[in-house]
């Protein structure tokens, strides 16, 4: 029993975009520290200027704030949300798709295994697959070894394989996949075009009568409409709703989760 427990403790999912992460807690720090100096400062150099020290510990509250939420939501997001996400995504697929029959399916950018290791969980005879470039600064620890560990915790590891290939020059042969899934991928891609060669590739591998599951933070609603000019249907569409509207207005557009279920018509 403690050895299973320990074990769970060391599954780990990774810290999505660990930079930017870094980066709030900075801005954080920042604002901890101009509070720090005007208070300190009201004695000396700020004595007599009500005015600019009101202003200076505004800031630096609106600052510390801030950071300390956006750090904090990125981490809640990759420990937590991000597994909330993964069943409400493969419940979303399961409903068009027999679980059973699943031969193939593919996890585009699967870092440390959560959708690859999902789908794993529930394929019955099948074989879930990732692939990835390990881009390091997409996710902290992102590599081979780390994933297959992770699927060795959920008891799945002889159910997966893992390649290193790009999103946008899948390995794989037309209309093979029965599932594709991306979650958090799309918009690490640098230019438009690039990422919807990614998509048309998606769609390329997958079977007739497939699926296709993304959820990503930029870009969802573009990206349902080239699935359905590439001939999908649409079979759910999560705006995201309140989240998604708070955390466009306080990341600047910039972190809007959404996600996508399309089928490919048989
Ligand atoms: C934010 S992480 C998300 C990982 C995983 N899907 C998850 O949700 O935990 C993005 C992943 O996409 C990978 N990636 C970025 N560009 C890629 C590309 N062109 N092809 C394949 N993988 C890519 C990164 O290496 C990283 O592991």
């Amino acid at each position: 029993m403690v050895s299973h427990l320990n074990e769970r403790k060391k599954l780990d999912y990774g810290i999505d975009a660990p930079g930017i992460r870094m980066g709030m807690c900075l801005i954080s720090i920042a604002g901890l520290t101009i509070i720090y100096l005007t208070i300190l400062g009201r004695s000396g150099w700020l004595k007599g200027l009500q005015t600019v020290s009101f202003v200076l510990i505004l800031l630096g509250t609106i600052l510390t704030l801030y950071g300390t939420f956006m750090a904090g939501y990125m981490t809640y997001s990759s420990k937590i949300g991000k597994l909330k996400t993964r069943d409400f995504l493969l419940d979303g697929a399961g409903k068009y798709l027999k679980w059973e029959v699943v031969k193939q399916s593919l996890d585009i950018g699967c870092g440390k295994g959560l959708l690859l290791i999902g789908a794993a969980k529930r394929i019955r005879v099948g074989i879930s697959i990732g692939i990835d470039i390990w881009n390091a600064k997409d996710q902290s620890n992102n590599n081979e070894n780390a994933t297959f560990h992770n699927a060795e915790i959920e008891g799945v590891s002889e159910k997966i394989k893992i390649q290193t290939a790009d999103a946008r020059q899948l390995p794989f042969e037309n209309e093979t996949i029965d599932l594709v899934m991306s979650h958090w991928v799309v918009h690490n891609i640098e230019s438009e075009n690039e990422q919807l060669k990614s998509l048309d590739e998606m769609y390329r591998v997958l079977k007739p009568g497939g699926v296709i599951v993304l959820a990503d933070i930029q870009n969802v609603r573009k990206y349902k409409s080239h699935f359905e000019h590439l001939g999908a249907v649409t079979i759910d569409y999560n705006d995201g709703g309140f989240e998604s509207k708070v955390m466009s207005i306080l990341s600047g557009r910039t972190y809007v989760p959404q996600s996508v279920i399309c089928v490919k018509p048989k």
